[in-house]
């Protein structure tokens, strides 16, 4: 496969930067027995309800901000699991998204790939990228974050990826794109971005779109990857 040297990257942040289950202590403590179904559920429909509200956009079903559908998800998980959760609880497990735990292979991965632009292109509101990458150790590794809102429509919409070739003003060919979300590493494929699929999961490949550039376990083998690909330069 030709691969053009790559000028800039551009990563998912929920579930690829950030591990959306490390609330599930929180919701253990909370729904003794039912905390990792309840993280379960919550991440499921919230990325249903990015999906639906895309298609169903119009006068009588406008978009709302993924701080809204997170919430909107939780309630739906609480609902169909029967838990007894007060308004309080409630607020503890959405506040918890503000300050989602890092993984554990994140920073070496992005302090590796310096001096390369490292941007954030996300679901999530501008605020809430700004609160879990301030309560992280990720800050210093990143060069901005992108929120889809930008867009007004969630990936894996063209004109949420098409945000970060405007921003970095770099073609989508030679901007890495790294997801460990197979339906984002897709959409980001499909749109021209050579594409990094994180399979933290040990899961199937999508089946519905162009398979992603590469696929990794984790972020640990995407530095030493990344190393032996062609590099971009100045001409001598
Ligand atoms: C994001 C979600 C979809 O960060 O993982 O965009």
């Amino acid at each position: 496969m030709q691969i053009r040297p790559l000028r800039a990257y551009v990563f998912d942040a929920y579930g690829t930067l950030f591990d959306v289950h490390s609330i599930m202590s929180l919701a253990e403590s909370l729904a003794p027995g039912q905390g990792a179904m309840l993280s379960q559920v919550w991440r499921t429909k919230q990325l249903q309800y990015t999906w639906l509200q895309s298609l169903m956009m119009s006068a009588t079903q406008p978009r709302d901000d993924f701080a809204v559908l997170t919430a909107k998800a939780l309630d739906y998980a609480v609902s169909q699991l029967m838990l007894p959760l007060d308004v309080q609880d409630r607020q503890r497990l959405l506040a918890a998204y503000d300050t989602l735990a890092p993984f554990s292979d994140a920073v070496a991965a992005l302090e590796a790939l310096a001096p390369s632009p490292r941007f954030i292109l996300s679901n999530g509101t501008r605020s809430m990228l700004e609160s879990v990458v301030r309560s992280s150790s990720l800050a210093p590794h990143l060069d901005g974050v992108l929120s889809v809102d930008d867009a007004g429509i969630y990936k894996p919409a063209p004109a949420a990826y098409a945000l970060a070739v405007a921003a970095l003003g770099v073609d989508a060919a030679d901007i890495g794109f790294v997801s460990s979300n197979g339906w984002d590493a897709a959409g980001a494929k499909a749109f021209g971005f050579t594409t990094f699929w994180i399979n933290r999961d040990g899961m199937p490949t999508e089946r519905h779109a162009a398979p992603p550039d590469f696929i990794l376990d984790n972020l640990t083998s995407f530095a030493p990857l990344v190393a032996a690909l062609p590099r971009w330069g100045p001409v001598p």
